[in-house]
């Protein structure tokens, strides 16, 4: 299973990055946002300089030549560069047309599982089910990916699913019990999957063990 954190920001991707469980990073309009009035291109290329895997730069034109010319000059900017594209007609036709350059597509905003079976039928390398936003309006996220890995698995697909939108450490156990290719999550959800107050409180109690024999004269 891989791990991708789902952010822009440099600091927290060189903290992940630094964990040494960093497989790729996950980026969108909203995150790269965040980060202020950035030069995009720079930013991409300043996060593959950090991460040694796919770094996900996705296209903001919504028409299909807008989106082949944003995906073309993104995936100029690294080898790594795995070009986000919406889940809409024009973003399919995208899709295939990049991936025949030999382009790594990841098809975004993806929550039914009919869209990720087009998204694959169309060569995507990466196939993008927001579980959160689908938990959020009272549908179950992660039965999603129980379908797609099932429908993946029946046809020997080579889309990967990159389980997105995740909320919690429960999300990506969930995700990793039914087989996901990859979890991308944001930092907070990365430093909870580390966090257990049993550790904590044993840590402690050796040190505190230790200090009452070693500190002793
Ligand atoms: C994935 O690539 C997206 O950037 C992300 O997971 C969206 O998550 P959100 O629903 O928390 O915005």
């Amino acid at each position: 299973m891989k791990f991708f954190i789902d952010t822009a920001n440099l600091n927290e991707i060189r903290e992940a990055a630094s964990l040494g469980m960093l497989d790729g990073v996950t980026t969108n309009p909203s995150l790269v946002s965040k980060e202020g009035k950035v030069d995009f291109r720079e930013h991409v290329r300043a996060i593959c300089e950090i991460v040694n895997g796919p770094v996900n730069a996705e296209v903001v034109g919504t028409d299909l030549e807008t989106m082949l010319k944003e995906g073309r000059e993104n995936a100029k900017i690294h080898p790594n560069v795995y070009v986000k594209v919406p889940c809409t007609a024009d973003g399919l036709k995208a899709c295939r047309a990049l991936t025949d350059e030999g382009i790594h597509v990841n098809v975004t905003l993806v929550f039914s599982a009919p869209q990720a079976i087009m998204a694959a039928k169309a060569g995507a390398a990466f196939v993008s089910p927001f579980i959160g936003r689908l938990d959020d309006i009272g549908h179950q996220g992660m039965a999603l990916i129980a379908d797609l890995v099932e429908i993946y698995d029946n046809y020997d697909f080579e889309t990967e699913i990159l389980v997105a939108s995740v909320r919690n450490p429960l999300h990506v156990i969930d995700a990793a019990r039914l087989g996901a290719d990859i979890v991308t999550m944001p930092f907070s959800v990365i430093m909870q999957m580390l966090k257990h107050p049993l550790t904590d409180i044993g840590n402690k109690r050796f040190l505190d063990d230790w200090n009452s024999v070693q500190g002793k004269k």
